[in-house]
């Protein structure tokens, strides 16, 4: 079937909540929201009615050293806003004490090792006692609140350790993907000014180890500020180079410290940490999130969303360096006093009944996950699921990219046994949290679409030219959001005008998301992809600029163009053309050169799936790369590429269209 087939029957198709999750079996609550007039009512209060509405939430769900009396100020107009801003709260102490001091024995993580068979638990107690300990480290240090370290580490709870244990001192953590190159672990730390990284020796992901410390190594040559390293030990890998005074063992340097940190208060906006991100241009971004409106968000949302009950286990298989890890790993799930499950290895590893032997060996209650892992994983065949019982799940969760109504129908009929409610949920890296996601209990879903707004969210569709609002139902156009909701990024780190510019000026008084949608007859709402120039791959976002810069940064390279192309599996994939210098021959070996450049400089996520080397690239008389007609090849729409007037040469399409299909 093609895309618009599906959409079709998607659009008619209509999943109400499975009755299991309506009406309960003996013991088990009622879902949190459990009717469409529950969640509407709430929405209205929501918007109507903002104050009282998140300050009882503010105060449900979080603790606060010293209590907020007013909710919300500035706006999206002036780009000045504030949440619960003369409270005061730790975020530690918020996602850690409170359940070690009620039952320190309750499971915080559960932590899924590489190895099969490996898996062991953290307690509530276990984590204080640990966050303690490496806070009382970092302070050792000399870092004080407001100072910034970053986190480069693999899947395993002492990465969420770390993070906690900055939040205990008011210190804002940057995680960095531990894919990311060298290059692109020392532009990150550069930027945010870190002066202290904390990794481990060797991370491990389907056997395979991972040269962890040695990136770190790397990139620190660039970076002479940084002057403490605290490592810890995964694998203890003797071989691992070890730079004493700046290096220091994690084990060594815990033992010699007090194993109880009192958690300093901050005030709600306070930031919590950094994350970069791609935008439209080379440079990645560092979207600053705050303390008290960030949690309430992750925590809300996870509650409401998931459906998370006392004794829930709850599993995330995003890698914390992603805000999905962020919200839905860490801080969501201990701010509800929840059990996450920390996944180190990869779907396949040691065969594609990973996740499910997960799900049946943990009792699995929530399950979230991308489109790309599901499609894959379909790909290997239902026996790798349907062996597994995955009969303690009752919700299962997708993020990261639109996922098609085949691969939502396969997730709901042969994971999900057509008892859970699927959630595929929208948002990004600067929205915190949710943004657009049914409620399990409530919404009848549609595959495909991310269905309403959470509460506070107050959306709507513009016409991309004039950047009026579309008004009523069966419209299309750009999303965007009409108020500030508690998790919105406030910043971009050091560059509050790229800030602006990026999120709030397109559309003045909006929160502009760069992605575009639909709202249907019923009002459901249906993203559409990214407006600008982000390719999201396996629901990875990428820069087309990033990529190109990476590869101008070879010698042989005189222009570079980067277009996403459809990709069944990976939903997107990276397209580069290049043109050479004189004197550069094009073949096959500088084509794998020109991939690894890109791994090189950015890492694995930014390969390239397709290179191709052309003479020259469509541009207009002035010299501006055509990427829309790059687009449209790489898509096999070649007849469909449009106004062509301005292309200074049309007879370079025929070549570049040959190119193309032999490439492929
Ligand atoms: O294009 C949208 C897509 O992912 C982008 C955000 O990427 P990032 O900041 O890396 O965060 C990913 C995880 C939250 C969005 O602008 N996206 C995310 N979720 C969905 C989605 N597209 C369609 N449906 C989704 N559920």
């Amino acid at each position: 079937m093609t895309s618009d087939n599906q959409e079709q029957t998607a659009q008619s198709a209509a999943y109400p909540p499975p009755g299991r999750l309506v009406n309960p079996e003996e013991g088990r609550e009622k879902p949190w929201i459990s009717s469409m007039a529950e969640y509407e009512a709430l929405y209205k209060e929501s918007i109507q009615q903002p104050d009282k509405f998140w300050t009882r939430t503010a105060n449900e769900l979080l603790t606060w050293d010293k209590p907020f009396t007013h909710v919300t100020q500035g706006s999206l107009k002036e780009g000045n806003m504030a949440w619960f801003s003369d409270g005061q709260l730790n975020i530690s102490y918020n996602c850690v004490d409170r359940w070690a001091i009620k039952d320190p024995n309750r499971v915080a993580f559960v932590y899924e090792a590489d190895e099969p068979g490996q898996a062991s638990k953290v307690t509530y107690g276990e984590l204080l006692t640990k966050v303690c300990g490496v806070a009382n480290v970092l302070h050792s240090f000399g870092l004080r609140k407001g100072d910034t370290v970053a986190i480069y580490m693999p899947m395993i709870p002492e990465a969420a350790v770390a993070m906690l244990a900055c939040a205990r001192l008011g210190l804002v953590h940057t995680v960095v993907f531990a894919g990311f190159s060298s290059a692109s672990l020392a532009e990150r730390v550069a930027d945010a000014r870190c002066r202290v990284v904390i990794t481990a020796d060797e991370g491990l992901r389907g056997s395979r180890p991972i040269r962890t410390k040695a990136i770190v190594d790397e990139a620190l040559k660039s970076c002479p500020e940084v002057e403490r390293v605290l490592v810890f030990r995964r694998t203890g890998n003797e071989q691992v180079e070890f730079n004493a005074p700046r290096d220091v063992w994690w084990h060594e340097a815990v033992a010699a410290q007090r194993p109880y940190c009192p958690p300093v208060p901050v005030s709600a906006e306070d930031p919590l940490f950094l994350l970069y991100t791609s935008g439209s241009t080379g440079k990645p971004k560092g979207v600053v999130h705050t303390s008290g409106g960030y949690l309430l968000g992750a925590a809300m949302t996870l509650k409401y969303v998931f459906d998370i009950h006392d004794g829930d286990i709850f599993c995330c298989t995003a890698d914390i360096g992603w805000i999905t890890g962020h919200s839905y790993v860490v801080y969501g799930p201990l701010a509800l006093g929840s059990t996450s499950v920390v996944f180190e290895s990869v779907p396949t590893y040691p065969d594609a009944s990973r996740y499910w032997k997960l799900v049946e060996d943990h009792k699995i209650t929530q399950f979230y996950t991308a489109p790309t892992a599901i499609r894959a994983l379909r790909r290997c065949g239902d026996d790798f699921v349907t062996k597994c019982d995955l009969s303690s799940l009752r919700v299962i969760g997708s993020v990261g990219e639109p996922i098609n109504p085949d691969a939502w129908t396969w997730y709901n009929e042969v994971v999900g046994g057509g008892r859970c409610a699927v959630v595929d949920t929208y948002w990004q890296t600067e929205t915190g949290s949710h943004v657009i996601t049914p409620l399990p209990g409530a919404t009848v879903a549609k595959p495909g679409s991310a269905t309403f707004p959470f509460f506070g969210v107050e959306l709507a569709i513009l016409d991309p030219t004039t950047g009026t609002e579309i008004e009523g139902n069966d419209v299309s156009g750009v999303l965007a959001i009409k108020r500030s909701w508690p998790s919105m990024a406030r910043t971009i780190a050091g560059d509050h005008k790229r800030f602006l510019e990026t999120y709030l000026s397109p559309y003045p008084g909006y929160y502009f998301a760069g992605d575009g949608a639909s709202r249907d007859a019923d009002g459901y709402y249906w993203i559409r992809g990214r407006v600008d120039d982000v390719i999201n791959v396996s629901g990875h976002r990428m820069s087309t600029a990033e990529v190109e810069s990476a590869l101008i940064g070879h010698n042989a390279v005189a222009e570079s163009a980067v277009v996403a192309a459809p990709d069944e599996l990976t939903g997107q994939s990276i397209c580069a053309f290049v043109t050479l210098k004189d004197g550069f021959e094009a073949n096959d070996k500088l084509k794998a050169e020109l991939v690894k450049e890109v791994r090189t400089r950015i890492g694995p996520i930014a390969t390239p799936k397709l290179l191709i080397l052309v003479d020259e690239l469509p541009k207009t008389r002035s010299g501006k790369i055509i990427r829309r007609i790059l687009r449209k090849v790489v898509a096999g729409e070649a007849d469909q590429l449009g106004d062509l007037s301005t292309l200074s040469d049309p007879s370079i399409l025929d070549v570049l269209i040959r190119e193309v299909s032999t490439a492929i």
